[in-house]
């Protein structure tokens, strides 16, 4: 352990209490929760095990946060290395805290307030010097198992030796990016944030955009998160956002640009008045129509404040091009221009006074609010003389002042100085771009590659495929910095094909999808994946058939292939195969695997922590599980290192049941079908399921081979992909997200 952090006390149990103490239960920290009665903090305890996304890998773990109140179960303080103060944000009630912490604490332990909005200076005012020592504020983000950000402050009078061995227990065993700034107002992330979505907002008023029109712009196409700007209103609350904007504006100085773009809407005044405050209240920007079953989202006009139909826009740019996009000589354009340009403008007019270090800003934004580039690398992107070109006016802003000058293309330097840790983003600024494609970059960097997926949500199609196997020439690391490590096969794509009937090409795309698959599980050199986040079908199948595997303790991960009316044809079942086939229970048992594997391929099961997915095998117990996304390049690279004499696996062979595992997978079916848990089309996709995981015409005697199984999957996938019960369930789910039981 980084630092002698052993025992962790966090009073206040709401929201933020309650999520930071499953995230120290994630680290394997002993944590007491605390709050006004014992009954709050167990309730509490009972919404971490309900939560969802789930707070904690590990539910079973939850007895791990013990529970109290702060009247008789105080003592606790008096044993804890770090005292986190999480209670509701009002000054008197924090100072009566610290009070009683202070006298009942262990000499020397770290206490800290996870406040958003209140200086550091007003919390301490009332500590002696030597209290001062130990005392700085640790701000998370929501939810705390999730969000990479742990903003720290300091006072002037800390021990700086202490506050960087919290940092780096953050880091290490939190897995946080921990970043250090100055006491300024919503200090890094919530001041640029918040004042991007008040921008996004505002000019959607002025360039009369409707809400879906700026939500479809201020979203994926730059980068952000697709609930745009009124999206993230209605799931933050728009009561709350009012709340957040009266701090901000009760603590910034009048000429402060923000004040501009934080005044009082009338219309949203009056959502809030009348109970639309968002997806928690009646609706907000949009909202839920149900008319009998029959339910229509809505959207609000922002001039007239009535509902309609909410329009489904496409600016037709799914990529990230913010030089295109700021020069589209339409509406779209001039928006994101103009929401851009003056994030641009007000984030480089704060340095140096929120923080000296720019890029720290644009980390506060990845780790934060997840976007894909912070302001400065999105003045990177446009580039210095193109945006110097279109900018009008920035007089006394030092930092742009001074660019427009030197005109410096590479201002920017290096990435992620906040750590140490040689991240993705570091090295592949110091790599050599190869030739990538439409669905991935392929880079070297000294004696090994990277692939980086860059589709949405990093689905899969023939190119991304291209890229891998072209990149095995060398060790090759497979590896993002996206959001997820690839949601599966591109079903659009697929679907594309099925639309013109051509199923040839849907067949030569899976043959090459196990041709590489099979080609990175043999090649000479060795194949690293390293996931964090969505994992799912054609993207399991990557990470299984590599050689190695460093995952982030963040991930989703399955093969969920049946819930559209497919089978994993990328190798997945078979990989399944082999590893339930080397349990003790398959050497005795020869039906046991290939049922072990239809129960969880069948169900589409996935896990949603690396703690999860070791017991359906998804994770192997040697496979590296590393809480800081940040260290998943560096972790790789120790793999590659420790396997310098790497030789190529053999091929695995498979003894496999055939028919006579078949009576029994039959009988289950026939239960879910008769229980209608399953419907036709259910039971046709679970029969070829069955046949596949069966080894097919086979019996236990007789060996197969990988290629034998690869064209198992094939067959039942193509006569799959050929029915209109399928294509049915991926037209559903594509248009829904979700799944279609027919
Ligand atoms: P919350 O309202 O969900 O929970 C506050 C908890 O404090 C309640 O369970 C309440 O019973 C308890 N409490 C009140 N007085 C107490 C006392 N004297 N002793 C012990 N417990 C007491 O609030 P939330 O959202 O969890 O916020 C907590 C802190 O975290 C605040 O300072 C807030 O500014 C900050 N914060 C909130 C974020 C959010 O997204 N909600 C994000 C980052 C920081």
């Amino acid at each position: 352990m980084t630092m002698g952090i052993k025992k962790v006390v966090v009073i206040g149990s709401g929201t933020m209490g309650s999520g930071i103490a499953a995230h120290l239960c994630n680290a394997n920290i002993p944590v007491t929760l605390l709050d006004l009665t014992t009954e709050i903090s167990e309730k509490a305890r009972n919404r971490i095990l309900k939560s969802k996304p789930p707070l904690l890998l590990d539910k079973s773990q939850i007895e791990n946060i013990k529970v109290g109140n702060i009247n008789d179960s105080f003592d606790v303080v008096q044993e804890a290395d770090w005292v986190v103060e999480a209670v509701v944000e009002r000054i008197d009630i924090k100072h009566n805290i610290y009070e009683k912490i202070f006298k009942n604490r262990k000499q020397g332990a770290i206490v800290s307030s996870n406040t958003s909005s209140i200086p550091i200076k007003v919390l301490s005012e009332k500590l002696t010097a030597e209290e001062k020592k130990d005392f700085c504020i640790t701000h998370f983000f929501n939810p705390v198992r999730y969000m990479g950000l742990l903003e720290i402050v300091k006072n002037e009078n800390n021990d700086l030796t202490k506050i960087n061995s919290l940092k780096k227990f953050c880091e290490v065993e939190l897995g946080k990016g921990a970043i250090v700034c100055n006491d300024t107002p919503g200090f890094l992330g919530n001041r640029i944030g918040v004042f991007a979505m008040q921008v996004a907002m505002t000019e959607a008023f002025k360039m009369k955009l409707s809400i879906e029109e700026a939500d479809a712009v201020f979203g994926r196409p730059m980068g952000i998160p697709k609930t745009g700007v009124f999206g993230l209103y209605d799931l933050i609350g728009i009561d709350l956002m009012a709340d957040v904007l009266k701090s901000f504006t009760k603590e910034l100085l009048d000429n402060d640009p923000f004040q501009e773009v934080a005044k009082e809407i009338p219309l949203v005044k009056k959502l809030i008045e009348t109970g639309y405050t968002g997806r928690k209240g009646k609706g907000g920007f949009y909202r839920m129509n149900k008319t009998g079953t029959n339910k229509v989202i809505e959207a609000i006009n922002l001039e007239t404040g009535e509902y309609s139909t909410s329009q489904k826009i496409n600016i037709g740019s799914d990529k990230v091009d913010l030089k295109s996009l700021i020069s589209r000589e339409d509406k779209f354009g001039d928006y994101a221009w103009s929401v851009i340009s003056k994030i641009i403008k007000y984030s480089s007019s704060l340095v140096p006074e929120i923080t000296k270090d720019f890029n720290d800003i644009d980390e506060a934004m990845r780790l934060g609010f997840n976007w894909a580039k912070g302001p400065f690398e999105m003045l990177e992107e446009i580039g210095v003389e193109n945006f110097f070109n279109k900018v009008e006016e920035f007089q006394g802003n030092e930092f742009l002042e001074n660019l427009s000058k030197s005109k410096n293309q590479d201002f920017y330097g290096s990435r992620q100085k906040y750590t140490e840790i040689e991240t993705l983003g570091k090295v592949k600024k110091k790599a050599i771009s190869m030739d990538g494609n439409n669905s991935a970059e392929v880079y070297r960097f000294k004696d090994y590659n990277i692939v980086e997926f860059t589709t949405k949500a990093n689905a899969l199609d023939y190119d991304s495929m291209d890229a891998l196997k072209k990149a095995t020439d060398k060790p090759l690391i497979i590896i993002n910095e996206s959001m997820q490590f690839s949601a599966g096969v591109n079903l659009t794509y697929i679907m594309d094909f099925v639309n013109k009937g051509d199923f040839k090409s849907i067949e030569k795309f899976i043959k090459y999808f196990q041709e590489t698959c099979k080609h990175l599980k043999y090649s000479d050199h060795p194949v690293i994946s390293a996931p964090s986040g969505l994992t799912l079908g054609g993207g399991f199948e990557v990470m299984v058939q590599s050689n190695f595997v460093a995952s982030h303790t963040n991930i989703v991960v399955g093969l969920v292939e049946t819930i559209v009316g497919l089978i994993p044809a990328g190798g997945g079942c078979k990989e399944m195969l082999a590893r339930w086939l080397e349990t003790e229970e398959a050497k005795k048992d020869p039906n046991y695997a290939s049922l072990k594997v239809f129960d969880i391929i069948g169900y589409g099961k996935t896990a949603t922590s690396t703690v999860e997915a070791e017991p359906m095998k998804y994770l192997k117990p040697e496979d590296k599980k590393i809480m800081n996304r940040n260290s998943l390049l560096d972790v790789s690279l120790e793999i590659l290192n420790n396997n310098k004499d790497f030789k190529t696996p053999s091929e695995v062979k498979f003894n496999l049941p055939g028919k006579t595992v078949l009576p029994e997978m039959n009988k289950i079916l026939e239960k879910l079908y008769n229980d209608k848990v399953i419907l036709d089309h259910g039971l046709k996709v679970a029969q070829e399921l069955a046949h596949v995981l069966s080894g097919g015409d086979t019996s236990i005697d007789k060996t197969l081979s990988e290629n034998d199984l690869y064209n198992l999957e094939l067959d039942a996938f193509m006569k799959l992909i050929e029915t209109k019960e399928t294509q049915d369930r991926i037209k559903y789910t594509l248009s829904t997200g979700k799944p279609l039981i027919n």
